[in-house]
């Protein structure tokens, strides 16, 4: 067998012939590392013979014709994959070390295996009585599915062949895993991508789920290369702040469903809970109305999610002054408190801005400006908002209010929550929902400033 040697960057998978400081695909630093590749001769050899595809049409009977979907009854994980695990499928889940990925999917695990589903739990990162333990402090000891440790992908591969009747196997995580035919160590690029891969060919074989763990690197990415994404048929990401006990459950891309769904659960001493009302909990530290915060009625995937906004905008010594943002984009701030100022008279430059969300929430909707805007406004006048009250809208460089979609759930989601008053733009058509609110219509921010009070 020829052996040659390659550079292989960590972060994005490039080759390069020779080694470099700095990735020139990705421009990572310090990420190229050398790997010993050992050309298979059968390929060169192989390379001649090919045969003719055969060809099938849409409306052929497909396979998975009736496809009983793996329900766990963990409900937000339910929802998040789209409704249930598929048979057959490959998932990856990321998330930060000690966020509970192993949590999750161990009781996972037993949930399905209680469902009748054959499931094995494969570690490469703690042994067989580490996981026991935390199955006993879960509560789960009297579950039936198997466990191992194992970090040779050859062997699993070979094992799901020969189990015809397994239907899901778990591997925690696939950065451990390694094919012995591969002189690189486990954890880079070449390894993970070919454990991968004779991971899923073996398991799509047997029509046996795949479920990865994956490590995520400092700056949130999957660690190894981006292709180990493309590889599998959904991504998610186990997210959460480590001083709040808040995990949430995103969907990435989903090959099977919609990839907009999230699931809220709370970690404690025995275990993930899962939260069917996460507005009650994000609110539920929300004691009294001070001066520069606000509450976002917001959408997450079908669901929605009511947030509290918190905004402190002081004074600054500096010469370019403080914009730290937790949980929101920073880019988008920039843009408000630009709108806020030019537009409106809003004093703000020479100022440090500090902008978060409350209970560790990350939001990603731009109906999110308003509620944001509210709060700006309210810490700089430093007068409360009005109590109970919501707000909702998206902003325009104009500093005109847009429409954002499914107002009418963000409402009903309010008043369930014994909000009084939402502040929100007009909407384009009457909308006949009956509801208990009182709505306050903004066209623009002058107008919201307006409303509250005027800046003084
Ligand atoms: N006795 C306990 N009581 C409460 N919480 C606990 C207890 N033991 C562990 N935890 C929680 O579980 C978390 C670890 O969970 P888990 O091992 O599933 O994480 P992980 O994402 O798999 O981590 P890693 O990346 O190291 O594999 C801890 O950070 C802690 O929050
Ligand atoms: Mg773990
Ligand atoms: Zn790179």
């Amino acid at each position: 067998m020829a052996k040659n040697t390659q550079y292989h960057c960590q972060q994005c998978g490039s080759v390069t012939p020779k080694w470099v400081g700095r990735c020139e695909a990705c421009s990572a630093w310090n990420s190229i590392v050398e790997e010993q590749i050992s050309s298979r001769p059968s390929l060169a050899k192989s390379a001649k013979s090919g045969r003719k595809i055969e060809f099938s049409t849409l409306e052929q009977e497909s396979s998975k014709q009736g496809l009983v979907r793996m329900l766990s009854g963990i409900s937000e994980f339910d929802r998040v994959t789209g409704g249930g695990i598929v048979p057959g499928s490959v998932l990856l889940i990321g998330g930060d070390p000690g966020i509970g990925k192993s949590t999750l999917l161990l009781q996972l695990a037993c949930k399905l295996s209680h469902n009748q589903t054959q499931t094995v739990y494969i570690t490469g990162e703690e042994s067989a009585d580490q996981v026991r333990l935390r199955g006993q402090r879960l509560g789960l000891k009297d579950s039936q599915i198997g466990i191992a440790t194992a970090t040779n992908a050859s062997d699993i591969a070979e094992t799901i062949r020969r189990s015809p009747e397994l239907e899901l196997l778990i591997i925690d995580s696939i950065q451990t895993m390694y094919l012995p035919a591969l002189d690189s160590s486990p954890g880079t690029v070449s390894q993970v991508r070919a454990s991968a891969q004779e991971l899923i060919q073996a398991a799509k074989a047997n029509d046996t789920a795949l479920i990865f763990v994956g490590h995520v690197t400092k700056d949130g990415a999957i660690a190894g290369p981006r292709v180990l994404e493309h590889m599998v048929d959904s991504v998610l990401h186990f997210e959460g702040d480590r001083s709040h006990h808040f995990r949430i459950l995103r969907g990435i891309k989903n090959r099977f469903g919609a990839t907009d769904e999230i699931g809220v659960f709370e970690m404690t001493a025995a275990g993930l809970q899962q939260i069917s009302n996460p507005s009650e909990l994000f609110l539920a530290e929300r004691t009294h109305e001070v001066a520069g915060t606000a509450v976002f009625a917001g959408i997450e995937g079908s669901r929605p999610l009511l947030v509290e906004i918190e905004a402190l905008v002081a004074p600054s010594s500096l010469a370019s002054p403080r914009r730290n943002v937790v949980g929101w984009e920073s880019s988008r701030l920039a843009m408000l408190t630009a709108v806020l100022e030019a537009r409106c008279g809003l004093p703000l430059s020479g100022r440090d801005i500090f902008l978060n969300v409350a209970g560790g929430m990350k939001i990603q909707e731009p109906a999110a400006d308003l509620a944001v805007a509210a709060a700006l406004i309210s810490s700089v006048t430093t007068r409360p908002l009005p109590s109970r009250s919501v707000f909702f809208g998206e902003v325009a460089l104009s500093a005109e209010i847009r429409q954002v979609s499914q107002a009418d759930q963000r409402l009903k989601e309010s008043e369930k929550l014994g909000f009084e008053r939402a502040y929100l733009p007009k909407p384009r058509k009457r909308t006949n929902v009956k509801l208990g609110l009182e709505l306050s219509y903004a066209e623009n921010f002058s107008e919201l400033i307006d409303i509250l009070g005027g800046i003084s």
